[in-house]
């Protein structure tokens, strides 16, 4: 039995259908924290079991009878060690036999502030003894792709990136690697380094919204604390901004950059081109 933990997530419900297309749904567990938010996932044959990242003890019962694991790191920032520690612990356990876990590009030496919760995750896997792979994930290009609308609304787009490059890759793609590790019997303790096939500068990000869009969209480069106090302004909580504007001053210094193609070769296909991501945010943002 596979189980995948943060179902009810945007990338988590993008790895159930992405494993369905590979393995019969009685075999594939969804644990989610409200079962509730599920009923989509129980419709389509899935287990769905409830596992909340801070009781064990549920956790424990939901990894009943697992096998092979895929632990979707959790949305809870500053919380996440002991949380995954749990579930690892959880897991060790209940004798599951693979743990796929969903770490941060280059998380051993990224500047991003995100990655040492992922470090301190990643040392829990190796210390645990059970056989694991770290799926380090890029950035979603889709993260950049959720200030169109205001980029639209301001005729700007802000970011404190500097002239960093990014090669981010759709959600769907991390979710395809997700489905292929988990699914497959890969070599254990692997790590797969995985980012998009192309790459650019929030300035070439801003110019093809401009392209796109026709509208005028002025790259409006910021330091990261102008940036942090901007996102604070416009509305979004201190800790978020500050998180956002700390990614974008690592993405300066080249922390969301990678160009070994791990992403496509496990794929086995190309990673969605960025301009893609954005020709459909543009056109959600029209609907
Ligand atoms: N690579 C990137 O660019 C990037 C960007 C954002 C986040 N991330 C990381 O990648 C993960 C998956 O991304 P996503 O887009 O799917 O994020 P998401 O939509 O926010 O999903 C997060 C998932 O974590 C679950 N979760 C949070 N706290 C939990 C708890 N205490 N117990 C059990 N489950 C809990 C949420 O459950 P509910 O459905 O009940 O809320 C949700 O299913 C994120 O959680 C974050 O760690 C990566």
């Amino acid at each position: 039995m596979i189980a995948i933990t943060g179902a009810t997530g945007q990338l988590g419900r993008l790895v159930i259908d992405c494993v369905l297309t590979k393995v019969p749904a009685e075999k594939v567990v969804a644990i989610v924290r409200s079962p509730a938010k599920a009923q989509d996932l129980a419709a389509k044959g899935v287990i769905v079991r409830q596992g909340d990242y801070n009781n064990p003890a549920t956790l424990e019962k939901a990894l009943a009878g697992v096998e092979r694991l895929l632990l979707i790191s959790s949305s809870e920032v500053g919380q996440r060690a002991p949380q995954h520690q749990a579930v690892i612990d959880a897991a060790k356990r209940n004798g599951v036999k693979f743990v796929a876990y969903t770490s941060l590009l280059h998380a051993d030496r990224s500047p991003l502030g995100l990655a040492e919760e992922h470090r301190q995750t990643e040392a829990a896997l190796a210390a645990s003894g059970l056989a694991y792979a770290l799926l380090r994930n890029g950035w979603y290009t889709e993260n950049y792709a959720a200030s169109i609308p205001s980029a639209l609304k301001f005729n700007a787009f802000t970011g404190a990136a500097a002239d960093g490059r990014i090669a981010s890759a759709a959600r769907q793609d991390y979710a395809a690697a997700a489905a292929a590790v988990i699914t497959q019997a890969e070599p254990v303790n692997k790590i797969y380094e995985l980012a998009g096939d192309s790459s650019y500068t929030l300035a070439e990000f801003a110019a093809e919204i401009a392209r796109q869009s026709g509208k005028p969209i002025a790259w409006h480069p910021l330091a990261q604390q102008d940036f942090a106090a901007l996102l604070i302004e416009a509305g979004l909580p201190q800790g978020l901004a500050e998180m956002l504007a700390d990614s974008d001053a690592g993405a300066a210094q080249g922390g969301l950059y990678d160009e070994s193609g791990t992403l496509s070769q496990l794929i086995g296909r190309a990673t969605t081109p960025w301009q893609e991501t954005i020709a459909a945010a543009l056109k959600a943002s029209q609907a």
